[in-house]
């Protein structure tokens, strides 16, 4: 049981159609497309119709994870749904994906913010390695732009909408899950939350006028602590893996700043050309970025048989997790 190795067995992803550019938002706020491209290196996002809800988008991505998978919706043993703009407090997202979809297994849904997926991939990688469940969906989903204060421009530049979706399931010859890395350190909470909504501070008028629903982030601290935990955690991954960081063919960090990225890369000695980056076009998507990037990496042909594969993110909680792959 123990030399059972588990592995992405299909991706699927989906992004809404509307694009948000960095000339729509110098309408929007004081900001200009010279300072969101410089600063961060994004160029557009994406944002959902009012009204879609995340288990929408959840649930087109993971039809085509299934589908590319070679299963049906009724093979899916367990749905683990990385998200932290659900629905709704309850049910859980990955119930309301389990009836889309048309699937019939148990689900839940984890707060990990833009760490979801990878912490989802390391639950999910360890059910199936104890032999408890077969093939497990593991979703990033987001519907995040109803939770930006749209008139704060240091969060509403960053931001954007998607979802993607990968089948978990058990593979052999040496591929698929070699090693995982989960922390989080809660005394830093405070640097990247919603602080209203749950029992700490309930919904109210005053809530929602203090402006207590949108997301609030104090961006240089968060900065500086995703450089080092993204590094450290690339380091800690490897590692565990057994990979020399020469031999890593490609990375895939959660895509929240061009310049985190480049600071990742000098400190952990990977070349920027092996990193995977799509901010530009999507920006921040929290528990989609990483997934929906390995989706486009492994479409473009930037992820290859036997290549060495490198999953890493960081969040709110703080949060950190990466995981190592051979394809
Ligand atoms: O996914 C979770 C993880 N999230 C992140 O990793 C985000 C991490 N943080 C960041 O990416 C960066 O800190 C930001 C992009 C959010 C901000 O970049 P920065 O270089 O840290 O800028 P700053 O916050 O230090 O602000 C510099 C200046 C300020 O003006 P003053 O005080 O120097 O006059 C800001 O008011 O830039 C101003 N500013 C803006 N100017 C134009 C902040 N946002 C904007 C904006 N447009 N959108």
């Amino acid at each position: 049981m123990a030399d059972r190795r588990v592995g992405i067995l299909g991706l699927g992803a989906y992004l809404p159609e509307k694009v948000l550019t960095n000339s729509d938002l110098e309408k929007l706020v004081e900001t200009s497309d010279e300072w969101i491209r410089t600063r961060t290196g994004i160029r557009e996002r994406r944002i959902a119709e009012k009204g879609t809800p995340t288990s929408e988008l959840a649930a087109k991505a993971s039809t085509e994870a299934i589908q590319s998978a070679g299963l049906k919706p009724t093979d899916i043993d367990l749905i683990i749904l990385a998200t932290i703009s659900p629905d709704m407090f309850f049910p859980s997202t990955a119930c309301l994906v389990q009836n889309k979809i048309g699937a019939r297994c148990p689900g839940f849904d984890i707060s990990a913010a833009c760490s979801g997926f990878p912490y989802a991939v390391s639950i999910g990688e360890g059910l199936i390695r104890s032999g408890t469940y077969r093939h497990i969906l593991a979703i990033g989903a987001e519907v995040i732009s109803g939770f930006i204060n749209w008139k704060d421009r240091s969060t509403c530049v960053l931001f954007g909408d998607g979802a993607g979706a990968a089948v978990l399931g058990e593979v052999s010859d040496g591929h698929g899950i070699l090693a995982t890395y989960m922390g989080s350190d809660g005394s830093q909470a405070e640097l990247l939350q919603i602080p209203a909504g749950g029992s700490a501070i309930p919904p109210s008028l005053a809530s929602i006028e203090s402006g207590l629903h949108y997301v609030q982030m104090e961006g240089s601290e968060v900065f500086k602590a995703a450089v080092r935990t993204m590094s450290d955690s690339v380091l800690e991954v490897a590692k565990r893996a057994n990979v020399a960081i020469e031999d890593i063919d490609c990375l895939i960090p959660h895509q929240a700043n061009l310049r985190i990225l480049s600071a990742v890369c000098e400190r952990t000695g990977i070349p920027l050309e092996k990193t995977f980056i799509n901010l530009d076009r999507y920006g921040n998507m929290s528990a989609a970025s990483t997934v929906v990037a390995l989706y486009e990496a492994a479409k473009q042909g930037k992820i290859k048989k036997n290549s060495n594969v490198v999953l890493v993110a960081f969040g709110s909680g703080l949060t950190w997790a990466a995981c190592a792959i051979r394809w």
